[in-house]
């Protein structure tokens, strides 16, 4: 059986914490779909078509790695997708309690057959989120290693428009 993944998340921008999430689980699954949803919760620096572009970009090597965008509930899109594993990274206890809680309640809504599968954050990424990766650019600290390549560029591009 062909195992399809989905990683999720709001991405803005994709780290080097969410790659090393994805090109691990690219060698565990057969196919892995990178769904990028807009938070509503958060100010974004990048559009959804922008990240969408920018993750295809930065995961153009992957053979079995694919980017979409959905909007509305997670389980609804896992569910007629027909996904069978829902990919978490954790990064340290302080991910545990929100993750436990939403993976529980997915199981809920989930068909039956999908599991949530949490794998830990490579300790290299672990401190790092979105969030920071923007601040500390924005202030001119440098965040070299920290975010792909082809995503510094593209903050640095954002970054010189504003
Ligand atoms: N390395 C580095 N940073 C990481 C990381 C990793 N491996 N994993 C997560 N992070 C960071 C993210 O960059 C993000 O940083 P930010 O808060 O500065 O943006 C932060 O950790 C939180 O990540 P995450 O929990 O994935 O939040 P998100 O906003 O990116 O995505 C969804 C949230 C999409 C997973 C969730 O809101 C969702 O499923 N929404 C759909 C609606 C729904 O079904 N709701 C009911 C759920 S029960």
């Amino acid at each position: 059986m062909k195992i399809k993944a989905l990683y999720t998340g709001s991405f803005d921008p994709l780290t080097n914490g969410h790659f090393n999430i994805i090109e691990r689980a690219a060698k565990l699954y057969d196919e892995v779909t990178v769904g990028v949803i807009v938070n509503p919760s958060k100010k974004s620096m990048f559009t959804l078509e922008e990240r969408e572009d920018m993750i295809k970009e930065a995961l153009k090597d992957f053979d079995n790695v694919k980017v979409e965008h959905f909007s509305g509930l997670l389980a609804d899109y896992v569910n007629s997708n027909k996904f069978n594993v829902v990919v978490r990274g954790l990064r340290a206890t302080m991910d545990f309690e929100y993750e436990i809680q939403m993976a529980q309640m997915n199981a809920r809504l989930f068909d039956s057959s999908v599991e949530t599968v949490f794998l830990m954050t490579d300790p290299g990424y672990s401190f790092i989120s979105s969030s920071m990766m923007k601040e500390v650019h924005s202030l001119g600290g440098s965040i070299d290693g920290l975010v792909p390549e082809s995503i510094l560029k593209r903050m640095n591009e954002k970054l010189a428009c504003k």
